[in-house]
């Protein structure tokens, strides 16, 4: 049989229309199924027969938590580095319990009470022995300044501070910041501001002894 120069044409056509259709996907398959080991997978190349390897030693965890799962985790892209400025809230964004304040009052001892000081004064241990001592957070700037720089800067550093982004969750950041204020209120608080008639009553009575 032989075809004229249309039905060559279509065929034609047709043919590429079916390369085409079917795409890149099959044609490139081995970028799919390239030699790779599945997470825990057994591994002959090593002597403990895994193909998980421990932790090279002093390395740090560059993204955590359910990031970490993420394709961007994966890739190795900062985790909790938000574009400056970009932030989930100005203020904290839950209710201020007692709990919080406790996790925060912990956290903020373990990660930053070593500069800036128990009290936040920047007077910590670090500090004492050469470190460049931070601002205290009782100057008006940072008692003025919202939440969210707080949270900002244990995102992003500062300065000469780097960021705590990888140790402290974004959760325990806001518990930070919570403590941060109260720290604040504690250098910085008249009798007017305690509300219980009761407790001001007894604030007096231990003045009143103290000064006996
Ligand atoms: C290793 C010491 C160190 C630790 C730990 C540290 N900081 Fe700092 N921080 C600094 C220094 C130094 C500065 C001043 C940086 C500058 O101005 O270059 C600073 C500045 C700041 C500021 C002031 C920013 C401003 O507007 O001036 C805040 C707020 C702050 N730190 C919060 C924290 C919190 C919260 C933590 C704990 C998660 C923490 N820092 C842990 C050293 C530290």
């Amino acid at each position: 049989m032989r075809l004229n120069r249309d039905q060559v044409l279509s065929l034609m056509a047709t043919a590429m229309l079916i390369f085409l259709s079917s795409g890149c996907e099959n044609v490139m398959q081995n970028m799919y199924d390239q030699p790779k080991y599945k997470p825990l997978s057994k591994s002959n190349l090593f002597s403990d027969d895994q193909s998980a390897r421990p932790l090279v030693e002093e390395t740090v965890m560059f993204s955590a938590g359910s990031f970490a799962g993420s394709s961007s985790g994966r890739e190795g892209k900062a985790a909790f580095y938000l574009p400056k400025g970009k932030i989930p809230s100005d203020k904290i964004p839950f209710p201020i319990t007692a709990k919080l304040l406790k996790r925060g009052q912990e956290r903020f001892n373990i990660y930053c009470a070593p500069c800036h000081g128990q009290t936040g004064y920047g007077d910590g241990m670090i500090v004492h022995r050469g470190f460049p001592s931070p601002p205290s957070y009782h100057s008006s700037r940072l008692r003025d300044a919202p939440d969210s720089h707080f949270y900002n800067v244990i995102t992003q550093g500062f300065g000469r501070m780097f960021s705590y982004a990888t140790r402290v969750e974004p959760q325990d950041r806001w518990a930070i910041v919570a403590y941060i204020r109260a720290l604040q209120l504690s250098q910085n608080t008249t009798l007017q501001d305690i509300p219980e008639e009761t407790v001001r009553r007894q604030l007096g009575k231990k003045n009143d002894h103290q000064t006996e």
